[in-house]
């Protein structure tokens, strides 16, 4: 159960995007503006929060970070306060990228008190979850993902929550999963958070784009989308709205 839109469509644009490409973007995406109905997000790099604030927001266009640190202020060098994104606009920041994960490093302990941090400063957490590969294969998907929703435990359940189910092996490989495993998993994950009486609603992520976007988008417990590569290009950004929009209309 969610008292959200029913369709978010959100960009994470990863370590890409220059302010002049940016400025072009939001002119060509304002070409065609998205529905009411579907709710559209995009989360640029750092240095493209506060330039892109104003001209996201007049066009409807909801602002986010793509991580955050969890204390407020302080000797942290490089580390960017939840209390920054508001400052600079955002309404969401992502948190637990698998990115972050495998690249970084950063475990449940981290993301757990990141969570708790965005929460307390009013941002609205969107927290990626998903399996690798041989996870997939040798059957441990859901309790990959139950060790991964464990961070929520002794969270409060009043605070709005967004996930993102990301199969590591569909980010940037152009292959997504079958329909009933992106159902069946979504049916999962939504179960696991009604049962401790969250609100919230389910995106999913990996190579989401113009031409499988309403396949992916209309099935049930498919909230919404988190779609890097083809987030960087307003037209297929556009189609993906697009397609959401026709879903919603279903
Ligand atoms: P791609 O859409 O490029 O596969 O990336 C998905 C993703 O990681 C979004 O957070």
């Amino acid at each position: 159960m969610s008292t959200h839109q029913r369709y978010l469509i959100a960009g994470n644009w990863k370590m890409n995007g220059v302010l002049s490409e940016a400025r072009e973007f939001i002119r060509a995406l304002a070409e065609n503006p998205a529905p009411e109905h579907v709710e559209v997000a995009l989360m640029p790099p750092f240095t493209l929060l506060h330039p892109l604030a104003d001209k996201l927001s007049t066009r409807g266009v909801r602002l986010g970070a793509q991580n955050v640190y969890y204390e407020p202020k302080g000797a942290f060098t490089g580390s960017i306060s939840p209390l920054m994104l508001r400052d600079a606009g955002c309404r969401y920041v992502i948190l637990g990228h698998s990115e972050r994960r495998d690249i970084m490093g950063e475990k449940n302990d981290t993301i757990r008190h990141k969570l708790d941090a965005a929460w307390n400063s009013g941002l609205e957490p969107i927290l990626c979850i998903g399996e690798h590969l041989d996870d997939r294969k040798s059957g441990n998907t859901n309790a990959v993902l139950t060790e991964q929703l464990s961070v929520l435990e002794g969270s409060d359940a009043e605070k709005m929550l967004t996930i993102a189910y990301e199969p590591v092996w569909a980010i940037g490989t152009g292959v997504t999963p079958t329909t009933d495993e992106v159902r069946d998993t979504h049916t999962f994950i939504h179960q696991k958070l009604t049962d401790i009486g969250k609100d919230h609603r389910v995106l999913y992520g990996g190579s989401v784009n113009a031409a499988n976007a309403a396949e992916l988008l209309g099935l049930p417990g498919v909230d919404g989308a988190l779609v890097g590569g083809a987030s960087l290009q307003a037209e297929s950004f556009s189609q993906i709205i697009q397609a959401a929009a026709s879903c919603a209309n279903n």
